[in-house]
């Protein structure tokens, strides 16, 4: 996403953050974030030039097929393993895990701010597109009469279009609106993600427009990851991008195509779900490393 995604994401995370998990974050903050995460997550892309090795970091991308697998797509230019918006996921939450043990080495501000980059990246549809296209980034095309390319319109111009029409060009109204119409439900494992077992929630969006009929989402039935569950998890917010990359993002679109109002009517839903679902996956994951609330405590 850009910065404004990337600022909604951690936005609605703040909402959902557990006590313990507040403060933690309160505490990793550095003082120019005014106590407030959302004000960190852009960072990433700010120092990717600096951060030269973080840069293959913020996505992956497959040999043109719309599956994800750990194993043949998590890597850098010189295939190094893991180096990848999922591997990137995986070790920051490992990292953090050490928060309160005196002996980490790790530098905890930076992982947390990471992380929180990372997770709303691995959200954008074409964060986990087509390695020939870069993910979109060479598809030229028109959003209206706008030269752009492919995936800076999901990046940035469909929030900014939905932001100027909808919402009066403001980001805080956008994000109300995204946390009113959020529901979040208790889902049976089948149908979204059998193999990875998410987190065991649905969580979409009733928007100003009625969410498009969506495809049945076709799960790989090999993620090869190291074991651990995080791991497997992340890969299935992957698994669900690439999907929505073949189904909403690169479909009927081609060199030079002009995309107004029918593309923006059908994928904007998309867009806002997954901007909540990113939003409440974080606070999920730093709940679950920081400690959840108890009920009655
Ligand atoms: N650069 C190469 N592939 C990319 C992708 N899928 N997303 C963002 N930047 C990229
Ligand atoms: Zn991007
Ligand atoms: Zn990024």
């Amino acid at each position: 996403w850009g910065k404004q995604g990337h600022i909604m994401v951690c936005k609605i995370a703040e909402k959902y953050l557990s006590e313990k998990a507040a403060a933690a974050v309160q505490q990793l903050l550095p003082e120019s974030a005014g106590g407030e995460l959302s004000t960190v997550c852009p960072w990433a892309d700010e120092v990717r030039f600096h951060y030269y090795w973080s840069r293959p970091l913020h996505y992956a991308n497959t040999p043109q097929v719309c599956n994800f697998k750990f194993s043949r797509d998590c890597h850098n230019s010189r295939h190094q393993q893991g180096m990848c918006v999922v591997g990137a996921i995986n070790n920051y939450t490992h990292q953090l895990y050490s928060y309160g043990n005196s002996k980490s080495s790790y530098n905890l501000t930076e992982s947390l701010m990471f992380l929180a980059h990372f997770v709303g990246d691995v959200h954008q549809p074409l964060h986990v597109g087509f390695e020939e296209d870069e993910g979109g980034n060479t598809i030229k095309v028109h959003w209206y009469r706008r030269k752009e390319n492919l995936h800076h319109v999901w990046d940035n111009s469909i929030i900014e279009t939905a932001m100027k029409d909808f919402y009066n060009r403001s980001l805080d109204t956008m994000v109300e609106a995204l946390k009113m119409n959020l529901t979040v439900s208790a889902q049976t494992f089948s149908d979204v993600c059998v193999n990875c077992r998410m987190d065991g929630l649905t969580i979409s969006v009733t928007g100003k427009i009625a969410a498009t009929k969506r495809q049945p989402v076709q799960m790989s039935n090999d993620i090869s990851c190291s074991n651990t569950s995080t791991c497997l998890m992340d890969s299935c917010y992957a698994i669900e991008s690439i999907h929505l990359s073949c189904n909403y993002a690169y479909k009927d679109v081609e060199q030079d195509i002009t995309l107004g109002d029918d593309y923006f009517y059908s994928r904007y839903p998309i867009v806002e779900e997954r901007l909540a679902q990113a939003g409440i996956r974080l606070a999920l994951i730093l709940n679950r490393i920081f400690g959840e609330d108890k009920p009655d405590g």
